[in-house]
């Protein structure tokens, strides 16, 4: 992660309603105050369920915490008649700086394919929005493919047209690590994680690559995010079951390499 800020991000999935919020990122917020947390060396998210962004937004402003938001996906329309759906536009009001795109439960229940991945990915960009682009594979793939296969190709189609000054993240989910309780290995996220680096250079320049920040996510727990710190091509973690417990997040972001 040379020369890159760790982004540490919690998905809370549908999980928390706007009042357990408030709640839960006070005490996220105070125990990190009393454990006197170097904050200005990690870079915090919150993903919050849309219902909730305001509330926290309002909350982050007041008591001036320095989490960013992120909202959970977004329509790739602008406005509309689309029933149901969230603008980017919306998100930027909130003061959301990031949206998760292309998470493998969308892909899954929602059947969201790799090109409506890369639309979201254009309306975050025109909303001034940094997308978190998801990719991973299934156990199948990587009994088929391998690990990387699946991954390089969904990143490939993701950044087709996207500027090479544009500011984006990526997050290696392997599918079969996420709420299995069976993380990946360092050396694992790493190899894929500096294949991901490799699309970045090879689809936006040599510049972004430097500067994207990749993230690993899949069973991130405080007793393993110091190996995958370690790894040179590993910036840092989406975090989800363990986003929701305010000890364990808390000793996530204070990770000691
Ligand atoms: O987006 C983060 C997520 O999919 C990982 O979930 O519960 O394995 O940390 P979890």
């Amino acid at each position: 992660a040379v020369n890159r800020t760790p982004l540490i991000a919690g998905n809370w999935k549908m999980n928390l309603d706007h009042l357990q919020a408030v709640a839960f990122v006070q005490k996220l917020h105070w125990t990190l105050k009393e454990a006197k947390h170097e904050s200005e060396s990690v870079e915090v998210a919150v993903f919050p369920p849309f219902t909730d962004l305001r509330t926290v937004q309002t909350l982050l402003d007041a008591d001036k915490i320095d989490f960013a938001l992120g909202g959970q996906d977004l329509s790739a329309h602008d406005s509309g008649a689309y029933t149901g759906e969230i603008s980017g536009q919306f998100l930027a009001k909130l003061d959301a700086r990031y949206v998760i795109i292309g998470h493998s439960e969308r892909r899954q229940f929602h059947h969201e394919s790799d090109e409506v991945v890369a639309a979201k990915t254009q309306a975050a960009l025109r909303h001034g929005l940094v997308p978190v682009i998801c990719v991973g594979e299934t156990s199948e793939d990587l009994e088929k493919f391998g690990a990387s296969a699946v991954p390089v190709g969904q990143l490939e189609v993701a950044l087709e047209g996207v500027a090479s000054d544009a500011d984006i993240v990526v997050a290696y989910e392997p599918v079969w690590a996420i709420g299995s309780g069976q993380a990946a290995t360092p050396d694992q996220a790493q190899e894929v994680c500096a294949k991901l680096r490799a699309v970045v250079a090879d689809k936006l320049g040599a510049d972004a690559a430097a500067r994207t920040r990749i993230l690993y996510g899949g069973s991130v727990k405080s007793g393993n995010i110091a190996g995958f710190m370690r790894e040179p091509d590993v910036d840092g973690a989406l975090v989800g079951g363990a986003s929701l417990v305010v000890h364990e997040f808390a000793a996530i972001i204070r990770y000691q390499k």
